[in-house]
């Protein structure tokens, strides 16, 4: 359904606004088109691909492409490579359509079935920050590849540690820095999700499963527990006895069983999940930033409060929501029977 940008894309831009460097065409064509064939996401290696943007007629292809610079001068842009993941911004293919872009990070660490090492989260965190700072971006979706999203934490890494040592970093707290963006994250999650795997996609906003995704808490089998978030944000999600019963027994959950137990909100097919996700990322992205943001918020202060302190707090952010040029033209729109044309202000 989606494709890369060479290969006549129909409903989104895949733009390499947020390369550069010096001028080196020929390794981004070969990676567009490597994207097109051998990589169905079109994901294309930040590090293969230098200044496109500079290059490439992208002004046809990219209203945002003024701004292609523009967040490289800031402190919380991305980097120009990463170790363990790949970055990609896209954009829908319509010309006409005002949303922002969806900002898609891939973790790649293949050979260990993207288990969370802290290197690879340390680039997780500093992607997700830059795309939750970039004013082109309404969205974000995290996925893995086919087999894994993530095996969980790196077991190697942690089979070295001492109490004393893990107890003084407060191991796995700064994961908690995933939670901490204004801006939607969707986790688009095919096969493995385990341990350290499933507690990322539960810090994420909406969990979308590929039909062969795997849940599960399998710390239990390895002498130790969840150790971020698992016991907690999964009775949430399934209730008490599921939660217990997979972080007890460490037996894994199919995609099915996920969303029969609300973990996930859909199962989609897994060759197309990717895709669908950043389709419903474009979906959001199009709707008014502070609205999204005040959402979110909301929703997610509902983990935490009472109910009466909830309701409060959502009342007060859809008062707020009035001071905005966004409530304003959104009602405007509805009444003119027009798109609204949001500016996030
Ligand atoms: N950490 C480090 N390496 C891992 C890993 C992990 N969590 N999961 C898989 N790998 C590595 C394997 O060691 C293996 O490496 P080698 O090829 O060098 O031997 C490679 O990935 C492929 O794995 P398998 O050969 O085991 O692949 P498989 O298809 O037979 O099995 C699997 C897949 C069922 C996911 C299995 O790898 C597995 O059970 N992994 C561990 C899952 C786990 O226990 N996760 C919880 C970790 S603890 C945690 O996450 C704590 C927390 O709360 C944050």
């Amino acid at each position: 359904m989606f494709a890369s940008r060479q290969a006549a894309p129909t409903l989104f831009r895949s733009t390499s606004r947020h390369c550069h460097g010096p001028v080196l065409l020929k390794a981004c064509a070969a990676s567009f088109s490597t994207a097109s064939t051998g990589n169905r996401h079109g994901i294309i290696p930040r590090a293969a691909c230098v200044n496109l943007h500079q290059q490439a007629p992208s002004s046809t292809t990219n209203p945002h492409a003024n701004t292609s610079l523009r967040m490289h001068h800031g402190e919380s842009s991305l980097k120009e490579s990463y170790d363990h993941i790949l970055v990609e911004t896209r954009f829908p293919s319509d010309p006409s359509a005002k949303g922002g872009g969806v900002g898609l990070i891939t973790l790649h660490r293949p050979k260990a079935l993207n288990a969370l090492c802290d290197a690879l989260f340390d680039d997780l965190i500093h992607a997700v920050m830059a795309f939750d700072h970039d004013e082109d971006i309404g969205c974000i979706v995290i996925t893995g590849s086919t087999k894994a999203f993530a095996a969980g934490a790196d077991i190697s890494e942690m089979s070295k540690q001492e109490f004393a040592n893990v107890y003084k970093k407060n191991m796995f707290s700064q994961w908690a820095d995933i939670t901490k963006t204004s801006k939607p994250i969707i986790a688009a999650v095919n096969g493995f999700a385990l341990g350290g795997g499933c507690e990322l996609a539960m810090m994420c906003d909406i969990l979308l499963a590929g039909s062969k995704a795997q849940f599960g808490q399998p710390e239990i089998n390895l002498g130790v527990i969840p150790g971020a978030g698992g016991t907690q944000r999964l009775i949430r999600a399934v209730g008490k006895s599921k939660a217990m019963e997979m972080v007890l027994t460490g037996n894994r959950i199919s995609a099915q069983e996920a969303m029969d137990a609300g973990l996930v909100s859909k199962v989609i097919d897994s060759e197309i999940l990717v895709d669908e996700a950043v389709k419903m990322g474009f979906t959001i992205a199009e709707k008014s930033g502070m609205a999204v943001r005040m959402a979110k918020e909301a929703v997610n202060v509902a983990e935490e409060v009472s109910l009466s302190e909830g309701l409060r707090f959502e009342r007060r952010m859809f008062h707020a929501l009035f001071a905005t040029k966004d409530q304003k033209e959104g009602m405007s729109a509805f009444l003119e029977k027009r798109k609204p044309e949001f500016t996030n202000e």
